[in-house]
């Protein structure tokens, strides 16, 4: 498919944005909202955001933007999605309602091993056209960062065409992608019963490759009974280690394997899943630093009823981020929105906890805190306008999909608000 658009396109969002109201947070932790702020975009960076009473003079003669009276936040962040992948799963979900458990479908061959056949089928085009529309759907809502796994290939050339793809995602719709190398997602058919040599392969081969061709900016395991054990997971990460590349990890989703304490060691960006975490994990990871990121959206999907330490990360003040989880068997979501009203009513966050977890800590997963997340002077502009009266509706309404309007890596490139602007 050749897709006629191109971000490059899209018009600039260059001038002053006035007639908004500044979420709560917005502009960093404990930051108040602002009633009547304004945003001053100069080549697609933020160059000045305050009240507009205190608009200098010097930017008052530039473009102007009326965003009537839009409730802005900063570009949400994905920080934990499988968006590039062959084939669908759709058999499972009437398989698991029919009683079989996610751990059941995967040992009777379908689970993630059936989309690693369906990706690799696939060409790098083909799986590019399929993920097309879900990172429509994502940015749809204002989503401006990204991450995107691996996962589906588990081989060099398979994982490669992945991250390529992810990659060119990232260009062609200029939106900020990061990869994270899942290679360690599950054992492969063709290693049956060799996973010694699989992690080998993995750590020895793939890894240092696809880091030499940039394709990687963390790497991840499945750690978990179905997945890899707690010394392979160590195996893989003294590996990213000597690359100086950053990990994290699909940790404690299903059961407790003390992967979340061996993680925040390695000083791991986040620790996602985490529904079986411990006292001690949550000790680990408040040490290091390291991102709790909740996925309401498979916790769903998997009809789960053992809930994420909810009370004690926020009591120990672990940051918390939400993200969609995205992927074709535990998590068949794409709105991010959905997940921070799940977020409120299954775990019981609050909202602005959620509002954080889709932006400021979502950011901190990624390592992109400095550029992403909150509405930095000096950073790139992105930001959402929202035509809602109160930031609560971002987690009230069940998939209303507001018309928003996002400016994304200074362009303005959704226009639900269908906004004015003039030479000032
Ligand atoms: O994050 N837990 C492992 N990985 C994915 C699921 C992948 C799949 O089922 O295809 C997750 O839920
Ligand atoms: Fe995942």
């Amino acid at each position: 498919m050749t897709l006629s658009f191109s971000a490059s396109s899209l018009p600039g969002a260059d001038g002053v944005w006035r007639h908004l109201h500044l979420a709560p947070e917005a502009l960093g932790a404990g930051a108040d909202a602002v009633p009547h702020a304004a945003i001053v975009v100069d080549q697609g960076v933020v160059v000045w955001v305050g009240a507009h009473a205190e608009l200098p003079a010097v930017y008052r003669p530039r473009k102007q933007h009326d965003a009537k009276g839009a409730v802005v936040t900063p570009g949400l962040v994905d920080c934990h999605t499988h968006l590039v992948y062959g084939g669908l799963r759709a058999n499972e979900f009437a398989m698991r309602l029919a009683g079989a458990s996610y751990e059941e479908v995967a040992r009777a061959g379908g689970g993630i091993v059936s989309t690693v056949k369906a990706t690799r089928q696939a060409s790098e085009d083909e799986l590019f056209e399929a993920a097309v529309p879900r990172m429509m759907a994502l940015l749809s809502e204002g989503v401006c960062a990204i991450e995107i796994k691996s996962g589906y290939g588990l081989s060099l050339a398979h994982e490669r065409k992945q991250l390529r793809v992810a990659r060119r995602l990232g260009e062609i719709f200029g939106v900020t992608v990061r990869t994270s190398f899942l290679g360690a997602h599950a054992l492969p058919p063709d290693y049956a019963g060799r996973s010694g040599d699989y992690i080998d392969l993995v750590c020895h081969e793939m890894m240092p490759a696809l880091a030499a061709e940039g394709l990687v900016d963390a790497v991840d395991v499945f750690c978990e009974s179905i997945g890899f054990t707690l010394a392979e997971t160590q195996k893989v990460f003294e590996a990213a280690k000597a690359l100086g590349l950053p990990v994290k990890l699909h940790a404690e989703q299903l059961s407790d394997m003390g992967g979340a304490a061996l993680a925040a060691r390695y000083g791991a960006l986040s620790c996602d899943h985490i529904e079986h975490l411990s006292a001690q994990g949550i000790a680990a990871m408040r040490q290091s630093g390291t991102v709790a990121v909740l996925l309401p959206g498979a916790y769903f999907t998997l009809r789960d009823t053992h809930l994420p330490p909810i009370a004690a990360l926020r009591e120990a003040g672990v940051p918390m981020a939400v993200s969609t989880d995205h992927n074709p068997g535990s998590s068949p979501a794409l709105s991010l929105l959905l997940m921070i009203n799940m977020a409120c009513t299954l775990f019981r966050l609050t909202v602005p906890e959620a509002l954080a977890g889709v932006t400021r800590h979502a950011a901190q997963a990624l390592g992109l805190q400095a550029t992403h997340g909150q509405i930095h002077v000096g950073g790139p502009a992105n930001f959402v306008l929202w035509p809602v009266g109160d930031v609560s509706e971002l987690a009230y309404w069940l998939g209303q999909r507001p018309a928003c309007s996002v400016v994304r890596q200074g362009r303005l490139a959704v226009d639900g608000m269908a906004l004015s602007s003039q030479v000032a």
